[in-house]
């Protein structure tokens, strides 16, 4: 049982005419000084309930808990102060982790409920953007944390394949472009074309009515346009299946815009019979007068719908066909307008679901203190980014460890891990700071200082004959700090679910790390003493939560490197 609960369940028995087991759980806290406890329990809200000073209930409360997992209980002023038996407390824990394995930590709170993540979602002929990265990467480690507390998740790109710059794109590419050229290059190719029609337009602003006659033959059906559309998508999403697969990132669903073409009708019809649509200079909108908003386009004067068409047609057609508890778009902060007027707009149509849809947005990457950009042909190539990591981990696995056997699928791990971690190490809304020199640092907040860790751990254990088993349990000041760190995991995975912060687990990862690189320097853990297989047990559990902590982030853990 969690150490935790029994603190709760000890002391919601003598207080249960006064305080709920939820009250007890909320009001526990986790005294900042070591010295004070393991868990302390303020005594304000039941004095002011009880009109007593909260120092006397603190006493009393004290002098009635006993509890063969609390070696002593103190009142301390307003606080009861409890420490937990370190003997029987990491018996209880490690014995836990050493049952479940990788299943440490699981919960049951999504069981038999599905929430939908759009994220990723690109713009095709376009280059992938750092946005995007980041996107994919807290994207990926939310499904794979929704899962963990027993969701189903569904994993959706909804892929920016429709709108009238593929009018363009298609124009364009009937003046100035090649096919070969093309089929060689396609992101760099097409977007050169599409940078050379915005220059172009500005002199010649025929080309707008042009590219715009090319989108409207595109949403006719127009054959030629199709094909050329049809193209660009293919060529396009073979260059991010590379990113994908590099990042080891798979997806349920890659219904983009375009799916929702023949389905817009039934949405404005729905929004029609209830009235909700009003004209605003020849254009079709929903007002959101009533919550102070700007209004939401629906259709544009010449009838084109739009982004926001599609949105609201994918957010019904995905209710419909998955049955969604939630749906989460991970999505940058520029849009939360967008994501505001979507599900005020749901709303409006009477879907009561519309309440469980969020909106999780994240801050810029920026590069010396400037956010990158993938226009005006400064392309960051992100493949090409990733490649350089591996690269980097590469020279590193050189020096450090030359006769390690599969060098190349350790560097990639490393390499990757990297990009993943330094992204997911930061409060989402935090601009980020692209540097692959600091991804790649081995000390400090790394995603290789935390899998170099977890190496540790397994090169610890294929030292010695004996196995990891637990007899005594162990008490050590060093011990008790990873115990405790390991008995958080599931409070991490929870918090992470609840804020939707895949950081929230990295910056356990990290202290989980220290502490146990901490303990690795003070205790001799091979030495042969009874206690040998207690600690054994304590080095394969760390490997055991760290592995799994950093597979909900999206990345491997090599046992050597
Ligand atoms: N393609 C869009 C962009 O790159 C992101 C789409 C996000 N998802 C959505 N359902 N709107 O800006």
């Amino acid at each position: 049982m969690l150490l935790k609960q029994v603190m709760i369940e000890e002391i919601h028995k003598l207080v249960h005419e006064h305080l709920s087991v939820e009250d007890v759980s909320g009001l526990i806290e986790k005294p900042k000084v070591e010295k004070h406890g393991d868990f302390a329990f303020p005594c304000f809200a039941l004095a002011k309930l009880l009109r007593k000073s909260p120092q006397d209930i603190a006493k009393q409360i004290a002098n009635q808990i006993s509890h063969s997992s609390f070696s002593h209980v103190q009142a301390v002023g307003p606080y009861v102060n409890v420490f937990i038996n370190r003997k029987h407390g990491s018996q209880a824990v490690l014995t836990d982790i050493l049952k479940q394995g990788p299943d440490y930590g699981k919960q049951s709170i999504g069981e038999g409920k599905k929430i939908v993540l759009d994220f990723s979602s690109p713009n095709i002929a376009k280059p992938f953007s750092m946005g995007h990265l980041r996107s994919t990467v807290i994207g990926q480690s939310l499904a794979l944390i929704v899962e963990k507390i027993g969701y189903t998740s569904v994993k959706i790109n909804h892929l920016g394949d429709w709108g009238t710059q593929f009018g363009k794109l298609i124009h364009a590419y009937k003046i100035w472009g090649d096919e070969g050229t093309v089929r060689e290059n396609p992101i760099e190719e097409l977007l050169k074309l599409y940078v050379k029609f915005h220059e172009e337009a500005e002199s010649h602003p025929e080309l707008e009515d042009e590219g715009r006659a090319w989108f409207k033959k595109l949403e006719d059906g127009d054959g030629e346009a199709i094909q050329l559309w049809k193209w660009f998508r293919e060529e396009s999403l073979k260059e991010f299946q590379k990113i994908y697969h590099l990042l080891g990132v798979e997806f349920d669903s890659f219904n983009g815009e375009a799916f929702y073409n023949d389905k817009m009708d039934d949405t404005i019809k729905l929004l029609k019979n209830q009235s909700l649509l009003t004209e605003s200079d020849g254009a079709e909108v929903v007002s959101l007068d009533d919550y102070d908003l700007p209004p939401s386009l629906i259709k544009k004067r010449d009838g084109a719908t739009l982004y926001t068409t599609r949105d609201l047609t994918a957010a019904i057609y995905r209710q419909q066909h998955y049955q969604f508890e939630q749906a989460i778009y991970v999505v940058g902060h520029e849009q939360s307008l967008h994501f505001k007027q979507l599900f005020l707009v749901l709303k409006k149509m009477g879907y009561s679901w519309a309440d469980h849809m969020h909106h999780v947005p994240f801050g810029f990457i920026l590069k010396d203190g400037k956010k990158m950009s993938t226009r005006k042909g400064k392309v960051v190539l992100l493949d090409e980014v990733i490649k350089e990591a591996i690269e980097l981990a590469k020279q590193n696995i050189e020096d450090k460890n030359p006769n390690l056997g599969n060098k190349e699928e350790v560097a990639q791990q490393v390499g990757v891990g990297a990009v993943i971690f330094h992204d997911l190490k930061n409060d989402r809304l935090n601009n980020v700071e692209f540097s692959l020199e600091d991804m790649l640092r081995f000390e400090g907040n790394t995603g290789p200082y935390v899998q170099y860790t977890h190496a540790r751990a397994q090169s610890i254990l294929s030292k010695t004959s004996a196995s990891p088993k637990i007899n005594f349990g162990l008490e050590d000041d060093e011990s008790w700090q990873v115990v405790k760190l390991l008995h958080q995991f599931s409070e991490a995975v929870l918090k992470s679910y609840n804020t939707y912060e895949p950081s929230v687990i990295a910056k356990y990862l990290i202290d989980l790390s220290q502490a146990f690189n901490k303990y690795y320097g003070k205790v001799k853990i091979l030495s042969e003493d009874e206690y040998l297989e207690d600690r054994l047990a304590l080095v394969n559990s760390t490997g055991v939560v760290i592995k799994e902590g950093l597979r909900l982030l999206g990345i491997s853990a090599p046992e050597n490197m």
